[in-house]
């Protein structure tokens, strides 16, 4: 089996099957990167570029780490550093990129749908690393792997989603995937922060974050996303925290073994208090190794289906 498209760019176009083969396959990338020796040549002679529009450590870093240990030739580059500061269009730099024989573009846009765009313009295969507030697919994927780790399987599990549900890629891509794979996402956040068209979703809405995290499996908060803001969704950070932070007593109602998640970077005081964050149910460090191991496992499908 393989992935049907060139491109990775959401989770919403991937199939159960295409979802349950990367994860496989990051399981065995987890032993690569346990061993002494970290360097395979699954990419040996095949060049890979990330292009972020968007500032990133988690996502930027594992990607270049992934495409280093696995032999690619790589190569970053950065909106404000570009030929984009001199008004160079999306689809010109990215044609750009592909004229040099790149194989695989990694991309992050505050546009959703940018990375779309150019993956219909352009021979190189896309991965999407988060476009606007559509989706983030490897940050899903990684959050997938972390939970199966801990839980033996995705199936039948109650995800509470907590947070900034208007703003979150991360929460839409985790929707989708979550769903294919037999979860039920409960999702809980500021009425003024809930996207339009969540009821024509699988998820559950609930008002309250005591009802979506009661008797859950996993708990996954989001990040406020202070950037994105438009004035008025909420009237102030701490009266955000009062209702919607991840506090001891929240995860409490939890099952007593209920993960702790967030895709970072998190908000201290915020979200969640630093000691849920530090506490013993938080897999959040976890999240962020086995990033490196499923972006090794979509660098590795995405190249093994283009050699065919
Ligand atoms: N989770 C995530 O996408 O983090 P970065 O913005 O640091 O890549």
């Amino acid at each position: 089996m393989q992935l049907i498209s060139k491109d990775l760019l959401g989770l919403k176009e991937l199939s159960k099957e295409e979802i349950s083969l990367i994860l496989d396959t990051a399981d065995t990338m987890r032993l690569v990167l346990s061993a002494n020796s970290k360097k395979t040549s699954h990419l040996q002679g095949k060049s890979v570029v990330t292009l972020f529009y968007e500032n990133s450590t988690r996502t930027r870093l594992s990607f270049e780490m992934a495409s280093k240990f696995m032999g690619a030739s790589s190569a970053n580059i950065s909106a404000s550093g570009s030929s984009v500061k001199k008004g160079e269009s999306l689809i010109d730099t990215a044609r750009t990129i592909d004229s040099m024989a790149t194989d695989i573009v990694i991309m992050r846009h505050q546009q959703s749908g940018a990375p779309h765009l150019i993956a219909s313009k352009i021979n190189a295969s896309v991965i999407n690393a988060g476009d606007g507030m559509n989706e983030h697919p490897t940050q899903a994927l990684l959050d997938m792997m972390t939970i199966r780790k801990h839980k033996g399987t995705l199936e039948g599990l109650k995800v509470a989603i907590v947070g900034d549900l208007l703003h979150s890629r991360v929460a839409r891509s985790n929707l989708w995937g979550l769903s294919k794979m037999g979860a039920q996402v409960y999702l809980a956040g500021p009425a003024t922060m809930v996207p339009p068209g969540i009821e024509r979703t699988p998820a559950i809405l609930c008002s309250k974050v005591e009802d979506a995290v009661k008797d859950a499996d996993v708990v996954m908060g989001l990040r406020v996303q202070l950037e994105r803001q438009q004035s008025g969704l909420f009237p102030s950070v701490s009266e955000y925290a009062r209702f919607f932070s991840i506090s001891e007593d929240v995860l409490k109602m939890a099952k007593s073994d209920a993960i702790l998640m967030h895709p970072g970077p998190c908000n201290h005081g915020v979200e969640m208090p630093t000691a849920v964050y530090d506490s013993p149910q938080s897999v959040i460090n976890e999240q962020v190794s086995n990033g490196v191991a499923v972006r090794m496992a979509v660098l590795y499908l995405l190249t093994s289906r283009r050699n065919q």
